[in-house]
């Protein structure tokens, strides 16, 4: 029996020292040490030895046991570490090689726009307000003088969501016009906020589409007047298009938020079919705004009596066209990477207005 043992226990060795991976390794181990293994057979004959036999065959056993057991250890962790290094090995980065051109990506022109749009304003001391794209109907509507009947609601071509029971009736906003109302609740005057972001309305053509993204801008102080309205959105429109004196036409308009209100056009021409801002004698409307309505003040929780303020509302896409003369409003939201390489912007040039703010 022990030479029995003895050869088994070469032949195991021999085996451990010639294995090269960790799953071969172990099934030696399982025919070897495991509950059906060869030397496990052993053990379990022990019992029909006599007694003197049984002790020096069940000495050596455990000693093959142990050095069996301690060369599988031993070669299991030679073979992790070769398994590491070779890992290693092959999975190394080079630090120093430049990224690959193709994954350079760029920035959409809305996104452009609205950091041109922040640049400027914050260069005027205001700060950016930002509110849900699912608003309650009371802060898009009511809150901003626009009552249950009022006709503006049906121009506005809201997309109602269902209601959960509670609170008003939960629309995706049909424009920034809430955040006005939100901002006011949560602050006291001054408050000088723009607050850009997405909008939606059930439309779609050439100029318009179901989601689009505006701007709007809330000044409430006690003396603010329209005067500072004016040149505000002056100095905002000569920074944007990069053009000094830009004709600017302030039509009286209506908005049930704002009184009184103007809509306001910049001059511009179409000569030989292309757009040029600050000349020729069109004109194209770019905003809406006003002096704000006492209720809309007193509805977000601030004193007419004592307070006063101007609120305007501009169309990021529109002005997006304008200034970078893309035809179709549709083919900002058609991501088409052809179309983004034409149009985009480069992502490390944050516009700013002392940098630049565009190419
Ligand atoms: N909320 C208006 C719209 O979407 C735009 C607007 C007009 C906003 C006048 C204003 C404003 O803040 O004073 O058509």
């Amino acid at each position: 029996m022990l030479e029995q043992i003895t050869s088994i226990k070469e032949d195991t060795l021999e085996a451990i020292a010639g294995i090269g991976d960790l799953k071969a390794l172990d099934d030696i181990r399982v025919g070897a040490l495991g509950k059906k293994g060869a030397i496990t057979g052993f053990m379990k004959q022990l019992g029909g030895l006599d007694p003197d036999e049984r002790r020096e065959v069940g000495q050596e056993l455990n000693r093959i046991k142990d050095a069996v057991q301690a060369a599988i250890d031993t070669r299991k962790s030679e073979l992790e570490w070769a398994a590491l290094n070779e890992r290693l090995e092959t999975e190394r980065v080079d630090v120093s090689l430049p990224p690959r051109p193709e994954t350079q990506g760029s920035i959409h022109p809305v996104s452009q726009v609205m950091d041109e749009i922040m640049a400027i304003f914050c260069e005027m001391d205001f700060a950016i307000a930002e509110g849900p794209d699912i608003e309650d109907d009371w802060l898009n509507f009511g809150a901003l003088n626009i009552p249950d009947e009022h006709p503006a609601r049906q121009e506005h071509d809201t997309f109602y969501l269902p209601s959960s029971g509670e609170g008003g009736r939960p629309v995706l906003r049909t424009h920034t016009s809430p955040v006005q109302i939100r901002h006011m609740m949560k602050s006291e005057p001054p408050i000088r906020i723009i607050a850009p972001g997405r909008t939606y309305r059930s439309d779609s053509d050439m100029t318009h589409t179901p989601m689009f993204h505006q701007v709007e801008g809330l000044v409430i102080d006690e003396t603010a007047h329209l005067g500072h309205l004016k040149g505000c959105l002056r100095d905002f429109v000569e920074a944007f298009f990069q053009v000094d004196n830009v004709p600017m036409r302030f039509r009286p308009s209506y908005f049930p938020f704002t009184a009184p209100s103007m809509e306001v056009d910049i001059g511009c021409s179409f000569e030989g079919g292309e757009l040029k801002i600050g000349a020729g004698d069109d004109w194209l409307e770019i905003l809406g705004s006003g002096m704000v309505h006492p209720n809309v003040l007193r509805n977000g929780g601030i004193d007419p009596d004592r307070y006063q303020g101007f609120a305007f509302g501009m169309g990021i896409d529109r002005i997006a066209m304008l200034k970078y003369g893309i035809p179709d409003l549709r083919s900002f939201f058609d991501a088409d990477l052809r179309w983004l390489r034409h149009y985009g912007f480069r992502a490390l040039d944050l516009p700013t207005l002392h940098g630049g703010l565009a190419r």
